[in-house]
């Protein structure tokens, strides 16, 4: 069949198995570009391995350090007349491109929340690897069943304390709106830290210890956002600004237990991007349009390829210390929060409408960065040849 974009509000319903495999191939070209990751790990199991920051960590450590890597996700397989989602056509072409270079690559596809898969993937790592010493922690969800209570929480997107009022975007209808949401409740902030903040993180390292399959020197890994000023409300002043500070002091948590076997845990404060995580975010996705035209006029913009090249290559396994901020966080959002970058984007923020989108903002990046999620708009794929959604290369180890 034919493969054509569906977009349904801030999601894509298809994905394209070829255009997919084309977008991890850039990726892994990117890395390659670079050359040899020097002292990289050898050995990572990365949670949330399938798009966004994940598999591009996964990506950088693999084809850049030679390192063998266990792949945590929860992605849908082709069904029918239905595609598959993105990530599992990700993984399928991760996996061959990792294996056809000799390189260690399984998967393990379900809930990372339940002890199930904490278990399964201690069970993998003995059998195969032994131990490992990175741990990336790069899940989105918009929902956790602590498996400890069986209480599913649901994250909410919602400032705290007070309504907040801003312009936004449709990205589906190209409009810029003023919207006005709600501040939440105090259950509502107590699930969007369940969801997204470091308890889960912890009962990872917890299970990965006690399995004992933390090689000495482990470091483990979680991804936070910051932004500026006009998002606060929204973001760091709002309901997952509250999970992203606990994640931040289980970091320290966590790293009180490694750095004495010569580890450490961190978290790396990333640059906003477009994802299927960010892309769900009031407000944000107007910001990143405007963000994208300034930084990639002054020759800065990055994608998460780009970033977490940053963090392996410049940050992380340099050889030295890694250099953090004075709350221990590995600073990738350095470019996005410089002062000239955020002055510009200041400048444009209070006259942005739909009339001038395309003018002084990068919409039209945004979106094409948005269907490349989905491997839509790559440029070495012909859309017109006919896909089968199910047969893929390399499903099988999608398990
Ligand atoms: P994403 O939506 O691209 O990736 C989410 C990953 O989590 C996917 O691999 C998905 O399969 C996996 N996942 C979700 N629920 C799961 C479950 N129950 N079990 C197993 N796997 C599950 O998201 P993105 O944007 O890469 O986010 C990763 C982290 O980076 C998040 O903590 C996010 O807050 C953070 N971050 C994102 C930024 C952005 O602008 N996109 C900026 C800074 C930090």
């Amino acid at each position: 069949m034919i493969i054509i974009p569906k977009v349904r509000g801030f999601i894509c319903v298809t994905a394209h198995p070829e255009g997919c495999a084309a977008h991890v191939q850039a990726q892994i070209r990117y890395i390659q570009s670079l050359g040899r990751l020097q002292n990289g790990p050898k050995n990572a199991l990365i949670i949330g391995a399938s798009t966004g920051y994940g598999l591009a960590s996964r990506v950088a450590t693999a084809f850049g350090a030679g390192t063998s890597t266990v792949g945590v996700f929860y992605e849908s397989p082709p069904e029918g007349g239905k595609t598959a989602s993105a990530g599992f056509y990700n993984t399928a072409a991760f996996t061959r491109a990792a294996r056809e270079r000799g390189l260690y690559a399984k998967n393990l596809n379900g809930d990372a929340f339940s002890e199930e898969m904490k278990h399964r993937a201690v069970a993998l790592i003995k059998n195969d690897l032994g131990t490992v010493d990175l741990v990336i922690y790069s899940l989105a969800s918009p929902r956790r069943t602590n498996p400890r209570t069986g209480t599913t929480h649901k994250s909410c997107l919602k400032p705290v304390g007070a309504a907040y009022s801003s312009r936004t975007l449709d990205t589906g209808k190209k409009i810029v709106t003023d919207i006005t949401i709600e501040p939440a409740s105090q259950t509502e902030i107590a699930d969007t830290v369940a969801v997204m903040g470091g308890e889960d993180w912890l009962w990872w390292i917890e299970a990965l210890e006690s399995g004992g399959v933390l090689a000495p020197g482990t470091r483990t890994l979680a991804y936070s956002y910051i932004g500026p000023e006009i998002t606060f409300p929204i973001y760091r002043n709002g309901t997952i600004g509250r999970a992203k500070e606990h994640l931040e002091q289980t970091a320290h948590q966590i790293n009180a237990r490694l750095e004495p076997l010569g580890g450490g845990a961190f978290v790396s404060v990333n640059k906003a991007l477009v994802t299927q995580a960010s892309s769900a975010i009031p407000v944000v996705p107007l910001y990143i349009s405007i963000l994208y035209k300034v930084m990639k006029v002054k020759g800065l913009h990055e994608g998460c390829i780009e970033q977490m090249a940053r963090l392996f290559y410049d940050r992380l396994y340099t050889g030295g210390a890694t250099p953090v901020d004075g709350e221990r966080r590995i600073r990738l959002d350095d470019w996005e929060m410089r002062d000239d970058v955020q002055a510009a984007v200041a400048d444009i923020w209070p006259r942005i409408s739909t009339e001038n989108l395309d003018n002084v903002s990068d919409f039209a990046g945004y979106q094409k960065e948005f269907l490349r999620l989905f491997g839509f708009g790559l440029e070495d794929v012909d859309y017109e040849i006919e896909s089968d959604p199910l047969k893929i290369s390399g499903r099988e180890a999608v398990i």
